[in-house]
């Protein structure tokens, strides 16, 4: 009788050492594991933040209208602007497919023009986006409030710019996406953009 737990201890003994054998090796594994995630993680994070793309920066560097003195609102006024173009990234060049300019006053659209054609603009480069184009007159309202505001000294424009955008990272380019800048921009009774307009970001969203 006194014998009989024996054979019973033993294979308790057995089955626990079998058992924390089988513990350490899913615990040693488990923290591979988990030590090789947190690594592809932090891999996957610096990537991530070397990779992802910054948008582009607008700024109007000039905006004139050399003939608004003489007619003001009308038809056939020459309308010139300059703006720069720069790409911020480091590794990540940017193709610009057909880029179009359109000065607005108010929510009138004064002028259309094409700009550049497809172009790509390599990584830390500036390029400025020259437009060129003839005013076609405002509305009798919108002439009004023109010649208001120029009575006060400084006309507000808006000139939006739109083109198709796609990010190159090395080999790999990324998908289109619509561009939509949006620079605000004072004239003064001379016909050229005010000091505080100057060099003024212009918004940007993606639709
Ligand atoms: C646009 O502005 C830049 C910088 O001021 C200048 O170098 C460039 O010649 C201008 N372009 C035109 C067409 O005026
Ligand atoms: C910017 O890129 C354009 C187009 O590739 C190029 O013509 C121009 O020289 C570049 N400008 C600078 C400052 O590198």
């Amino acid at each position: 009788m006194l014998e009989q737990p024996r054979p019973h201890r033993t294979r308790y003994y057995a089955h626990r050492v079998g058992e924390t054998l089988t513990n350490r090796f899913f615990k040693f594994f488990c923290s591979c594991f988990l030590g090789l995630l947190l690594l592809v993680g932090v891999v996957a994070f610096v990537l991530w933040l070397s990779l992802s793309p910054h948008r582009p920066r607008f700024h109007m560097e000039s905006f004139s209208i050399p003939g608004i003195n003489q007619a003001i609102g009308s038809q056939n006024t020459v309308v010139n602007f300059n703006i720069s173009a720069r790409n911020p990234n480091q590794n990540i060049g940017i193709y610009y497919n057909a880029m179009e300019g359109t000065v607005f006053f108010r929510d009138q659209v004064i002028g259309r023009t094409p700009l550049i054609s497809t172009f790509y603009q390599p990584p830390k480069n500036t390029t400025w986006i020259y437009g060129m184009l003839t005013s076609g007159g405002v509305s009798s309202t919108g002439m009004q409030e023109m010649i208001r505001q120029f009575t006060a000294g400084s006309v507000d424009f808006r000139v939006e710019l739109t083109a198709m955008i796609r990010f190159k990272v090395t080999t790999w380019h990324g998908k289109n996406h619509r561009m939509h800048v949006s620079c605000d921009v004072a004239l003064g009774q001379n016909g050229q953009i005010l000091e505080r307009s100057k060099e003024r970001r212009c918004s940007l969203y993606f639709s």
